[in-house]
């Protein structure tokens, strides 16, 4: 394989020029949004300039809308391998999404029908699904993680699931901890006893290749600006089921999908933005192999991330002072994300966080929404964690620097 082209990725990314204070920035900030190449912006202010409208009208700008939004929707089947391109519904993010999915859901939901959230989650796939359950009623139980890896353990699975279970609302990956959740195996026990299953992929889509067909998952929902674009949302579903489910529309709409499920007017400068985000990947792909597959850029991210893992958790288990919570172990990367939870001794939270922001290195502090997981972990009333989180931008200096970093907090 050739080594990772990590000097041209970091040129396409013009913000990581930024510095604090002359020292230049570091950007362990991804879980909580990525940073966007120049494909992404230019292709923002490109829509703008030469084809802001909406759907449907006969003159230029409008069909230059419908063109945009047409090949963002076939390179997002392509990203998340959806059989067809109608599979691939826009939105306003993933919350959102999972909000009006959970409404039209519940509709089918018999009294006695169970659902099944973890709390590895993200609560924006928790409170949707309870929120809808306690209208109709209905039973919620909670996929509890086990504590000394923060993973999902499905074992677990096997008491909580049964025939009762419509549906099991899980991660990918988890946004706090890293963890990623074997959603195959999971498939297969949910199909057993015909429960569907939600995935929240999030988290996991900057970090590698998502197949929905090979997770035998029945929905899927991300969110661009994770994964280098900008903030959309993105949702995908099996055809039949988009278009036989009655969703919530005004009349004039289209009543086949995509169109009945994106209700309202589009952010089209930002499924061109999106469109933009994997036109990076793919020249990313070019600059490792021959081919320009999101595939074989996805492998490569992959790949090179593992790396810095490995490099981070090593030296970090020499630093006594730091904790990390979930899979520490420098050989089991490949079960995680780049995404670390820490907590270092006698310092706060928020207090390292703004610490290490005045050494212009970003990283988040607190509970990132993963409130059930902080919970769990008894750090509710500690201020939580700090979030270590690198992407494909991020270096091997930078793995240092945030190390050197801690030491010295
Ligand atoms: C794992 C995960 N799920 C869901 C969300 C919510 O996504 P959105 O901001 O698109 O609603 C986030 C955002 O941080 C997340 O990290």
């Amino acid at each position: 394989m050739e080594s990772f082209p990590i000097t041209w990725v970091r040129e396409q990314f013009p913000a990581l020029r930024l510095s604090v204070d002359r020292v230049p920035a570091i950007f362990l900030d991804g879980p909580g949004g990525t940073q966007v190449p120049e494909f992404v912006i230019r292709a923002v202010s490109d829509y703008y300039r030469t084809s802001n409208s909406n759907l449907g009208g006969r003159f230029l700008t409008s069909q230059n809308t419908m063109d945009i939004v047409e090949r963002a929707r076939a390179a997002l089947a392509e990203f998340l391998n959806a059989k067809h391109t109608e599979e691939i519904v826009f939105g306003q993010n993933m919350t959102s999404l999972t909000f009006c999915l959970s409404r039209v859901l519940a509709k089918s939901w018999a009294p006695t029908a169970e659902v099944i959230v973890t709390s590895l989650d993200h609560d924006a796939n928790i409170s949707p699904w309870r929120l809808a359950a306690a209208e109709k009623n209905i039973t919620v139980k909670t996929w509890q993680f086990r504590k000394e890896t923060c993973s999902l353990d499905l074992e677990d699975l096997r008491m909580l699931i049964s025939n009762r279970t419509a549906l099991i609302a899980v991660t990918l990956a988890s946004n706090a901890v890293g963890s990623l959740v074997d959603i195959q195996s999971l498939g297969k026990l949910a199909k057993q006893v015909g429960a569907k299953v939600f995935v929240d992929a999030v988290h996991f889509a900057p970090h590698g290749k998502i197949d929905v067909q090979t997770l035998g998952c029945d929905f899927l929902a991300c969110s661009a600006y994770k994964f280098f674009g900008p903030h959309i949302g993105v949702f995908w579903a099996h055809q039949e089921w988009l278009t036989q489910t009655q969703n919530f529309k005004v009349r004039p709409a289209s009543d086949q999908p995509p169109g009945k499920w994106e209700t309202g007017t589009q952010s089209f400068e930002s499924i061109a933005g999106t469109l933009a985000a994997l036109d990076y990947l793919r020249n990313l792909a070019n600059r490792t192999s021959a081919t320009t597959s999101l595939d074989a850029a996805m492998d490569s991210v992959r790949r090179y991330e593992l790396g810095l893992s490995e490099r981070f958790l090593a030296s970090l288990a020499r630093n006594r002072r730091v904790k990390v919570y979930g899979i520490s172990d420098p050989k089991q990367v490949a079960r995680r994300t780049p995404t670390f939870a820490l907590r270092v001794e006698g310092v706060h939270p928020d207090v390292a966080a703004e610490k290490l922001g005045k050494r212009g290195i970003f990283v988040w502090s607190g509970h990132f929404y993963a409130v059930d997981l902080i919970e769990r972990l008894g750090l509710s009333d500690q201020g939580g964690v700090i979030r270590v989180g690198f992407v494909h931008y991020n270096t091997v200096e930078e793995v240092d620097r945030i190390l050197e970093a801690l030491k010295e907090l």
